[in-house]
């Protein structure tokens, strides 16, 4: 089996449609999805707001149990619980505010049983590189929406995780840092063979950082165009220059603004 090629996810017609609750009926939140997501691939998924991508996230984070179709992680059917050598960054704050930031970061190694130098030495780098080195000490509630955004992404990328799930991760990010993250994000996938999944609501930053694009319907979302970017392993957002960028991020506008007025209607 060519490793590049291999399925390392199937979605075999994946819906979900959440339960009705008091005063809320019962929502049709995704599907049907049918998609393999190969391994070592780094896939963007866009797609309008509600239309099912956080379900859809947490339905492969084991966290939802969809109520059709399967999910395979390496030819093994996930059934609600954590798959193993999964790392998930969630849009909210996830952090953990009893504990402090290194504490915070070394929270998944010190399960892993590594050795202490090990863990030690992969939260001080990590801890560098997300720029909170002057911060190791502090608690979450004493840092910005965006400090705390970090840490849960260092937290979550230090266990070196075969398969990464980001949902809107950069949101609350400000521009230069967000376009920092996104390369380090790109280096540590290029470094580690891993295969990554990233929700974000920038056409920009899927276009830029993705090898391919999945772009959502409005709820219940399917993925209805599957876009191949082309770009080289080794890139950087130096791409946002190319005239095949602005192309691609035309493209992809193109068939948001049909998606997203269809999901406005629905509101
Ligand atoms: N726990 C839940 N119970 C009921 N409805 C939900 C729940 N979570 C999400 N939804 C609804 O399902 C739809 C898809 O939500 P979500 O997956 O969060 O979309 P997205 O991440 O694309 O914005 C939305 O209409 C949302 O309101
Ligand atoms: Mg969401």
């Amino acid at each position: 089996m060519d490793a590049a090629t291999s399925a390392h996810v199937l979605f075999r017609a994946v819906s979900h449609t959440y339960a009705a609750r008091a005063g809320h009926g019962a929502v049709r939140a995704l599907g049907p999805v049918d998609f393999e997501l190969r391994r070592g691939e780094f896939l963007g998924v866009v797609g309008p707001s509600g239309c099912g991508k956080t379900t859809l996230l947490e339905a492969l984070a084991g966290l939802v149990v969809p109520s059709e179709g399967s999910i395979e992680i390496d030819g093994r059917r996930i059934a609600g619980e954590t798959p193993p050598s999964i790392g998930v960054v969630f849009q909210e704050d996830a952090s953990f505010p009893w504990l402090t930031v290194v504490d915070n970061v070394a929270f998944g190694l010190r399960r892993s049983g590594l050795p202490a130098g090990e863990i030690a030495a992969r939260v001080d780098h990590a801890v560098e590189l997300m720029g909170l080195s002057e911060f190791r000490a502090a608690y979450p509630s004493q840092l910005s929406g965006g400090m705390r955004q970090r840490v849960c992404i260092a937290r979550t990328l230090v266990t070196r995780p075969g398969l990464i799930l980001l949902d809107e991760p950069f949101g609350a990010l400000d521009q230069q840092t967000r376009l920092l993250m996104g390369e380090e994000l790109l280096k540590l996938w290029r470094d580690t063979g891993a295969t990554v999944m990233l929700i974000t609501h920038s056409l920009d930053e899927a276009a830029l950082l993705a090898d391919r694009v999945a772009v959502m319907s409005s709820r219940p979302g399917r993925f209805i165009e599957i876009i191949e970017t082309g770009w080289p392993r080794d890139r950087d957002s130096t791409l946002a220059s190319k005239p095949e960028f602005g192309a691609l991020t035309g493209r992809l506008w193109t068939l948001l603004r049909e998606e997203s007025r269809k999901a406005m209607a629905l509101k």
